[in-house]
């Protein structure tokens, strides 16, 4: 097995792998490496649904995914699909987003498939929220690590949101009344690495516990900000047969939208996670 780096802090291609028939050996070595780049790419893979569904077991358990139809045969594995001649440009999963955060165990990865790719263009941008967290001044640090932020799926899958408008070739259910709340810490401690991460995102967070939306959104917008400077990127250029796996623990990341008049199609599962436990040390 071959990993190659993408940044020095974030991501990592795979090659030199079949994930179909990987042993234990490999399991261990692409856990150390996760564990590490946080954004895994295994490259020239040839998976069908069920091999994704075999890969969230081995990697945790399937996680729960509300709002969004999977396949017919393979309800955990969901379509995200763009057809060349849809109306809107918009892509599922563009905006700065750590997936379904509204929930009281969020997924701990995301397993995503190249099926077919545009030949340029269709990227994903991902965020080290471990890196951004260590940039922050000690006083803020230990500040943040006394707060706990609140997600709300209202945005994206509330009454009122138009997400699904955009998404023609996506079977996407909106609420029909406002979303629960969710409280998680704002400095996550990461379960097996036990490092620290701002963990807050721009889709998902709405405002912090006990302050008001005046109150929150400055500091959310300037720590939102933060965590998608250049120095804590990566970016995943697609080839058909990529199989992406990324920490939802620790990680953000956002679909790029320029491929107006290119199919894409990427089939999605998440693995089960835990209840967020907070970073107290600061
Ligand atoms: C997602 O946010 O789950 C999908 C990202 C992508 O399609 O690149």
């Amino acid at each position: 097995m071959e990993i190659r780096p993408i940044t020095q802090n974030l991501g990592a291609e795979i090659r030199g792998i079949d994930l179909t028939s990987m042993d234990a050996e490999a399991h261990t070595t692409i856990e150390e490496a996760f564990s590490r780049y946080l954004v895994l790419c295994f490259r020239e893979q040839k998976l069908e649904p069920g091999d994704m569904v075999e890969l969230a077991s081995r990697f945790g358990g399937l996680g729960e995914t509300p709002y969004l139809s999977g396949l017919e045969d393979y309800p955990d594995v969901v379509p995200v699909i763009k057809e060349a001649f849809e109306k809107s440009h918009h892509t599922f999963g563009s905006g700065w987003h750590t997936d379904f955060t509204f929930q009281t165990c969020p997924p701990a990865r995301t397993l995503l498939y190249a099926v077919d790719v545009p030949s340029k263009g269709g990227d994903t941008l991902f965020a080290n929220l471990q890196e951004a967290y260590e940039a922050l001044s000690q006083g803020m640090k230990e500040n943040l690590s006394k707060l706990r932020a609140i997600h709300s799926a209202t945005r994206s899958y509330g009454p009122d949101a138009s997400l699904k408008d955009h998404l023609e070739n996506m079977v996407i259910t909106n609420e029909d009344k406002e979303p629960e709340l969710q409280s998680h810490p704002v400095i996550r401690k990461h379960p097996v690495t036990m490092k620290p991460s701002l963990w807050i995102n721009p889709t998902y967070t709405i405002g912090f516990e006990g302050m008001t939306e005046q109150e929150s959104q400055p500091l959310l917008e300037y720590l939102n900000n933060l965590i998608v400077e250049e120095r804590f990127r990566c970016k995943v250029v697609w080839t058909k047969g990529t199989l992406a796996m990324w920490d939802n623990r620790c990680t953000q990341h956002s679909a790029s939208s320029d491929y107006a008049g290119h199919r894409r199609e990427m089939w999605r599962v998440t693995t089960a996670g835990e209840t967020p436990i907070n970073f107290a040390n600061g």
